[in-house]
């Protein structure tokens, strides 16, 4: 049994302490917003905040996470991530969507500490998210505009 608080609410998880957070995320909490992409800690889409940071929830147990709060793409609010998940949205990043959820989990953290990137700052706060679909310069554009939205 474990607890974990998830978008700001407790569950208690009837699962062993060396399950995947991320198959607890899905498969036991039903939220289906963060996806299943390597199971290595490659690629990216299984991101979610841990006290604010950005993990791989395919790499991380749940037995590891007692006591933390955990943020999915379906609990995020606030400032930053309304801003971006409406600049995501007005700029047309997704192509197919799949890996959107864990960027837009890698670019709200990377706002919240750094208001102003550089594309340097980008490039090195997104590198672990990987897109199929090739939209990095899409992203990194609308990581800008984000920036200069939430500057006025
Ligand atoms: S599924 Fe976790 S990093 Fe790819
Ligand atoms: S939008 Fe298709 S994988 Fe990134």
């Amino acid at each position: 049994m474990a607890t974990i608080n998830i978008n700001g609410q407790d569950h208690q998880l009837d699962v062993e302490d060396d399950m995947p957070l991320l198959w607890a995320i899905r498969d036991i909490v039903g939220l289906t917003g963060t996806k299943f992409g390597c199971g290595q800690a490659l690629c990216g889409a299984c991101t979610v905040h841990l006290d604010g940071t950005p993990i791989r929830s395919c790499q991380t147990l749940v037995g590891d996470v007692a006591g933390a709060a955990i943020t999915t793409i379906e609990g995020i609010g606030g400032k930053v991530a309304e801003t971006v998940q409406t600049v995501w949205a007005e700029m047309d990043v997704p192509q197919c969507g799949y890996c959107q959820s864990g960027q837009i989990m890698s670019a709200v953290a990377l706002l919240s500490e750094t208001p102003k990137p550089t594309d340097e700052d980008i490039d090195s706060a997104m590198y672990g998210n990987l897109c199929r679909c090739a939209t990095y310069h899409r992203i990194r554009g609308a990581i800008h505009e984000s920036a200069r939205r939430l500057e006025a």
